[in-house]
């Protein structure tokens, strides 16, 4: 029987009793109900080959092959690499541009529904990432709030709204990870619920009111940013807040409808260094293929 137990911040879990590499349908689909009630998920010490990691992530939806495609893994363009290395003037993956509080994939549509990641190198001094519990922070909102928001849409875009503005402190030192010229010519807005309802267990969330929400459909520019930075720095209070950091073979997946996250800054390195980092990272949109629709807050909705 898959176990788990309460990561020490505000939300998230440890799950164990389950290995990875040999995981039937069932174990995995007792991993998946864990997930989507509590969010985020650290499984220690697994030992994957990139092919069961590949196989594992497709179970918790439709693998997206990141818009960075120059920092993908070479030949497999599922897994984006998040590494701190330097080679030969090459960067290897994502560095620092996720060191700001942002929803995966946001700027999309469809968003991104899981982000997965597995720990191939670990830093001598740790890089662990932090997370904001979205439907917790909903919830704790005054009724008056939830009414002024339950039916307002952002809108996104590829960026961090408040890199450099100094108006919003918690996240305005460090700008997405940059892009290439034809990367910049895709970038378009999209258009997603504040509040978003999610489509296994029905909760509210404050959907993605960091990073690449730059603002809300028919409300003046000022405004729309001054409220969607009031709502950041409600879900990013203590209370919302845990962190995971990762020793090598440790696979987590956090729920990003549900989520804001964060990385550590950490300096740049060669591959040799004993504080260089590579996780391998996965994004999947949609619902896992082990749910009936039924079986959701989806399903139910729309159920005749
Ligand atoms: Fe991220």
């Amino acid at each position: 029987m898959v176990g788990f137990k309460n990561l020490p911040g505000a939300f998230g879990v440890e799950v164990t009793d389950i290995d990875l590499s040999t995981a039937s349908d069932g174990e995995i689909r007792q991993l998946l109900d864990i997930f989507y009630r509590h969010q985020v998920v650290v499984l220690r010490r697994q030992d994957l080959s990139f092919e069961r990691f590949d196989d594992i992530t497709k179970k918790f939806g439709h693998q997206h092959p990141h818009f960075l495609d120059h920092l993908r893994m070479r030949g497999h363009p599922a897994i984006l690499m998040l590494s701190n290395i330097y080679e030969n003037g090459r960067q290897l993956g994502v560095h620092e541009g996720a060191c700001f509080w942002h929803t995966d994939v946001a700027y999309l549509d469809p968003a991104n529904s899981t982000t997965m990641v597995y720990s191939v190198k670990r830093p001598r001094d740790g890089c662990p990432t932090s997370l904001a519990d979205c439907f917790g922070a909903y919830d704790a909102l005054p009724e008056s709030m939830k009414r002024k928001i339950d039916d307002l849409v952002c809108i996104h875009h590829y960026g961090n709204r408040d890199f450099q503005s100094g108006a919003a402190e918690k996240n305005s030192k460090f700008e997405a990870e940059r892009m290439t010229e034809d990367q910049k010519k895709k970038v378009k807005d999209v258009y997603h619920p504040l509040v978003k309802r999610h489509p296994i267990t029905g909760r509210k969330s404050l959907y993605s009111v960091a990073g690449t929400s730059w603002g809300i459909v028919d409300w003046p520019e000022d405004e729309a940013v001054a409220l969607l930075r009031e709502l950041m720095d409600h879900c990013l209070q203590d209370r919302f807040i845990t962190s995971i950091d990762y020793d090598v073979g440790d696979f987590a997946a956090w729920d990003t409808f549900s989520t804001l996250h964060c990385a550590t800054p950490l300096a740049g390195a060669g591959p040799d260094d004993p504080n260089a980092r590579i996780l391998w990272r996965v994004s999947v949109n949609g619902l896992s293929p082990l749910y009936r629709l039924e079986e959701t807050y989806q399903g139910m909705s729309t159920a005749a």
